[in-house]
């Protein structure tokens, strides 16, 4: 009798530790939760996430204002679906208390992973712990998240190579190497919370550099520092009103302005309409921005803006998808998601650049392009990123 005892409570053993094993491997286990303690962060006490076998990705933009992030989040949310992902997105209107209070949802909501644009890079590192302590894999989408641990990985373009761009353009129109004259430029630089704004700055200014040493360029505004020439959240409005104060301020009649170097194209639009508005001359004044917003793709055709640098958005996120699937199957991704991707652009995995104060973070890159009147036709027009109704309206193609 006793024996038998023995026997059965090794069977009733077996069969618990069994079936806690399975239940943790099988995506069709009965539905599990994790409950927050008296440990948990403040957000999630008493939180219960539900792990029911579902992949649940949460993907956080930051606003609904600049064209871009409207199409990166409908990019990102169609290619997870196709990859049986279910997709929380949401836009936190650029405010950084929104921007927690999504992420604490998705995490609630049983995201396993989250697809990170940050509002302010440096503001989310509590949330993010959060994330961590629930074992919710963090990646940073085009913007850097600072100051943590809790990213994984960062997708995103060569962002000094779009500094580098915008002012090789100007280097080129205004013949700084060909031509005996001085040039006067000023500078409509991006948001300083966005770590991505240093890095386009940075770019611009170590190619300009010589230029403005040697006095072959000068800033009437003395304006060149990254704070004093920054645009808070890279608003249209902001940077025209910078603009329009420099212009009457340094810039009266018969003082001519050659080129204003806009960091991307929601500034560039502000910098055009100050232009408009404010400046005295009749020379065009080389005009610079990034995205290829439409609205920005208009002024190039039209000749307003001179030139933009483009981000190849979907290819952006077909990269991230690759990625988050990879991290999702538990794995961790080198340099051999590219080449066992086999993508038709170029991308190239970088461990040195980009550390966010607390570690680099590995990332992946893409190539950013140039784009004037001159290559807009071929470039995003034959390749169908943009395409033109009967009545001449041009609208994304993708
Ligand atoms: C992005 C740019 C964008 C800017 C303003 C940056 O982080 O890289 O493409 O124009 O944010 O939203």
């Amino acid at each position: 009798m006793k024996n038998k005892t023995k026997i059965l409570t090794v069977i009733l053993i077996l069969t618990t530790i069994l079936s806690f094993i399975l239940s943790g491997c099988s995506s069709a286990a009965p539905e599990q939760t994790t409950s927050a303690g008296e440990d948990a962060p403040a957000g999630l006490q008493g939180v219960e996430r539900v792990d029911d076998g579902r992949t649940v990705v949460g993907i956080s933009m930051p606003d609904r204002l600049l064209e871009r992030w409207n199409r990166d989040g409908a990019y990102l949310k169609k290619q997870f679906e196709k990859a049986d992902c279910e997709v929380i997105l949401r836009y936190a209107n650029n405010l950084i208390d929104t921007q927690i209070s999504d992420l604490r949802d998705m995490i609630k909501e049983g995201a396993d992973l989250l697809v990170v644009t940050a509002v302010d890079g440096a503001a989310l590192s509590s949330v993010l712990e959060e994330a961590a302590d629930y074992g919710v894999k963090v990646i940073a989408y085009d913007r850097l998240l600072m100051e943590t641990d809790a990213v994984s990985y960062y997708v995103s373009f060569d962002n000094y190579m779009v500094g580098v761009l915008q002012a090789e353009y100007v280097i080129s129109q205004l013949g700084l190497n060909t031509e005996s004259s001085t040039r006067n430029i000023e500078f409509v630089t991006g948001d300083p919370v966005d770590n991505n704004a240093r890095f386009f700055y940075q770019g611009a200014m170590d190619t300009l550099k010589p230029y403005l040493d040697s006095g072959k360029l000068h800033v009437l505004s003395t304006q060149t520092g990254f704070y004093e020439t920054a645009t808070a959240q890279w608003s249209t409005d902001i940077a025209q009103q910078r603009l329009q104060i420099i212009l009457n301020s340094y810039y009266p009649k018969g003082t001519r302005l050659d080129a204003v170097l806009c960091a991307n194209d929601s500034t560039a639009l502000g910098a055009t309409r100050a232009l408009q508005a404010d400046y005295n001359g009749n020379n065009k004044v080389i005009v610079t921005g990034q995205d290829g917003d439409i609205a920005n793709i208009y002024n190039i055709i039209d000749g307003s803006q001179s030139m933009t640098v483009y981000k190849h958005l979907q290819e952006e996120s077909v990269v991230t998808v690759a990625l988050g699937k990879d991290i999702i199957a538990g794995n961790t991704p080198d340099d051999k998601l590219i080449s066992n991707s086999a993508w038709d652009f170029d991308c190239t995995y970088d461990t040195e650049e980009y550390n966010n104060g607390n570690k680099v973070v590995p990332s992946y890159l893409l190539r950013p392009i140039a784009i004037t009147a001159d290559n807009i036709e071929k470039e995003l027009f034959e390749t169908g990123i943009y395409k033109r109704n009967s009545a001449g309206l041009i609208y994304t193609g993708e």
